[in-house]
C-alpha cells in the first residue's frame, strides 16, 4: 500500500490539510482530485500559517503538487493563491506543479449563478461558499465546460461559447441579468491563459510515470464524506463526489492507486453552512468548542456550528467510503470538560436506528442517543506520543475506534505540524 488516500470523514474541516502536509514530506506526489476553492486547508509550520483553497497542501513541502481533472478550477483564484504563496516564500513552478489540462473551469458566471440562485432561494438556500462549484460542475456534465486545454485554442472557441451561452443567458434570463458578455469572456480568458497552461498537461501520464518509479502518492481529498452528493446530506452537500473513489477517477489513475484510506475525524462534530446536523449544540458547550476549536470558516469566514461526535454518521463515512484506519484531530479542543458525549444511535419516532437515514425530513428529524464519558483535567495539546496522553483521553480513543468499527491510525493534538502521535503509518504495509 504504497499509496494514501486522505478523505474527510464529516462535514469538512475536520483537518485534511494539516494531517496531508504532516505525510507530504514522505509523498513523492501530493494530487488534489475532487472540489475546488471551495475548500481551505490551513497548514501550521513553526511562525508560519499557510491557507490553501486550491493548490494541493504538498505544495508547501515542495513535494510535486498536481490538480487532477476532478477539481473545477477557478484561473483567477488560482493564480492569486499562488501569488500570496509565492509571498510567503513557498516556490512554485512547473517543476513542482501540474494542472490536468481537461479540467473544467469555474468562469465568473458560475460564481454569478451560485450567488443569484442562493439569494433566490430563502429559507431553502445550501449555504454555499459562492464560489460557482455546483453551476461549474453542472456545466462539466452538461458537455458545455470551458477546460484548461481550451485555454490554448481560444480562437476556436465558438462552438462551445454557443453551447454555453445558450443554456446561460435562458437561465440569467430568468434572474433578470444581461446576456452572458461573450467578448468580454473571451478577453478575460485571453488574459488568464499563459499563466494556466505554462503547469498544464494530461496529468495522468505524468502520474502513471510516477506510479511506475514505485513512487508514493498522496491523494488529498475536499470537504467531507457528509458533503458527498450522492452519500451526503442530500440536497445540503457540495456538488461532487468527496468519497475515496473519486481519487481514482478524479486523477486518471486506476482504482488500485488509491491504497491506504485515511479518514480524518475531528474528535467533535462541526458543520458549515444549511442542513441537518443531528448532535448541534445551540448552547454553552456548542460555544465552548466553538471558541476552543477556533471555528471559524477558512474561505468564507463562517461560524462553524459544533456539537458533540457523532459516531453513527462516522461509522457509515467510513463505509462508504472504505476506509483502512482514521487520523482522530483536535483531541485538545476537548480538554478540560467534566463529561464529553458521544453519539451512538439515533431515536426517530419511536424507533432507534444505528444508520443516517437517506431522506432529509429525517435526517432533520432524529434525535441523537448519548453515552456519557469522564472528561479529563490534564492537556493534550502538543502530545507527540501515546505515554503523553491522560487516561481518559485514551479511554475516549478507544471507546471512538470501537463504535466507529475503523482502527486509529493517527491522532492530532494542535494545529502545528509535528503535534502529531503515529500509531499506524498509513504508507506502510
Ligand atoms: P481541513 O479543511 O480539513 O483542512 O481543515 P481546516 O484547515 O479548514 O480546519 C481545521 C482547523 O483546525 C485549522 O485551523 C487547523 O490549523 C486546526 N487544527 C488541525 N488539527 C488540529 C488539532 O489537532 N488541534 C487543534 N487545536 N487545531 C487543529
Ligand atoms: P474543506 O475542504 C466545510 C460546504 C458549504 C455548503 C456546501 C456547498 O475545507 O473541508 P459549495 O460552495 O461547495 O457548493 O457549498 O458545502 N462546504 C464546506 N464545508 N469544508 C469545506 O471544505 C467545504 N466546502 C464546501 O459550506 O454547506
Ligand atoms: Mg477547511
Amino acid at each position: 500500500m504504497a499509496n494514501v488516500t486522505v478523505i474527510g470523514a464529516q462535514w469538512g474541516d475536520e483537518g485534511k490539510g494539516k494531517i496531508v502536509d504532516w505525510l507530504a514530506s514522505r509523498a513523492d506526489a501530493v494530487v488534489r482530485f475532487q472540489g475546488g476553492h471551495n475548500a481551505g486547508h490551513t497548514l501550521v509550520v513553526g511562525d508560519q500559517t499557510y491557507k490553501l483553497s486550491l493548490l494541493p497542501s504538498g505544495i508547501v513541502t515542495g513535494t510535486l503538487s498536481i490538480i487532477g481533472n476532478g477539481v473545477v478550477l477557478d484561473p483567477w483564484a488560482l493564480k492569486a493563491e499562488v501569488e500570496k504563496l509565492t509571498g510567503q516564500g513557498v516556490v512554485i513552478h512547473d517543476e513542482n506543479f501540474a494542472i490536468a489540462d481537461n479540467c473544467p473551469l469555474i468562469l465568473p458566471i458560475h460564481r454569478e449563478l451560485d450567488g443569484l440562485r442562493e439569494a433566490a432561494a430563502g429559507a431553502g438556500k445550501i449555504g454555499t461558499t459562492g464560489r460557482g462549484i455546483g453551476p461549474a460542475y453542472e456545466d462539466k456534465v452538461g458537455r458545455r465546460a470551458i477546460r484548461v486545454c481550451d485555454l490554448a485554442h481560444l480562437d476556436a472557441l465558438e462552438p462551445q461559447l454557443d453551447r454555453l451561452c445558450a443554456h446561460h443567458d435562458a437561465l440569467r434570463a430568468g434572474f433578470g441579468e444581461p446576456p452572458v458578455d461573450r467578448a468580454a469572456l473571451i478577453a478575460e480568458l485571453k488574459d488568464i491563459a499563459p499563466f494556466v497552461l505554462q503547469f498544464a498537461q494530461p496529468v495522468w501520464k505524468r502520474l502513471k510515470k510516477v506510479r511506475k518509479a514505485g513512487a508514493r502518492i498522496l491523494f488529498e481529498g475536499a470537504q467531507g464524506v457528509l458533503l458527498d452528493v450522492d452519500h451526503g446530506t442530500y440536497p445540503f452537500v457540495t456538488s461532487s463526489n468527496t468519497v475515496s473513489g473519486t481519487a481514482a477517477s478524479g486523477s486518471g489513475l486506476g482504482p488500485s492507486a488509491t491504497g491506504f484510506v485515511l479518514g480524518i475525524v475531528k474528535a467533535y462534530t462541526t458543520r458549515v453552512g444549511s442542513g441537518p446536523f443531528p448532535t448541534e449544540l445551540e448552547d454553552e458547550t456548542g460555544q465552548k468548542l466553538g471558541e476552543r476549536g477556533h471555528e471559524f470558516g477558512t474561505v468564507t469566514g463562517r461560524k462553524r456550528r459544533c456539537g458533540w461526535f457523532d459516531a453513527v454518521l462516522v461509522r457509515q463515512s467510513c463505509a462508504i467510503s472504505g476506509v483502512t484506519g482514521i487520523a482522530l484531530t483536535k483531541l485538545d479542543v476537548l480538554d478540560g470538560f467534566d463529561v464529553v458525549k458521544v453519539c451512538t444511535g439515533y431515536r426517530l419516532r419511536g424507533k432507534i436506528l444505528d444508520y443516517f437515514p437517506s431522506h432529509a425530513a429525517d435526517q432533520a428529524e432524529v434525535e441523537p442517543i448519548y453515552e456519557e464519558m469522564e472528561g479529563w483535567r490534564e492537556t493534550t495539546a502538543g502530545a507527540r506520543s501515546w505515554a503523553d496522553l491522560p487516561a481518559q483521553a485514551i479511554k475516549y480513543i478507544q471507546r471512538v475506534q470501537e463504535l466507529i468499527e475503523t482502527p486509529v491510525a493517527l491522532v492530532s493534538t494542535s494545529p502545528e505540524r509535528e503535534d502529531t502521535i503515529l500509531v499506524r503509518d498509513p504508507f506502510q504495509d
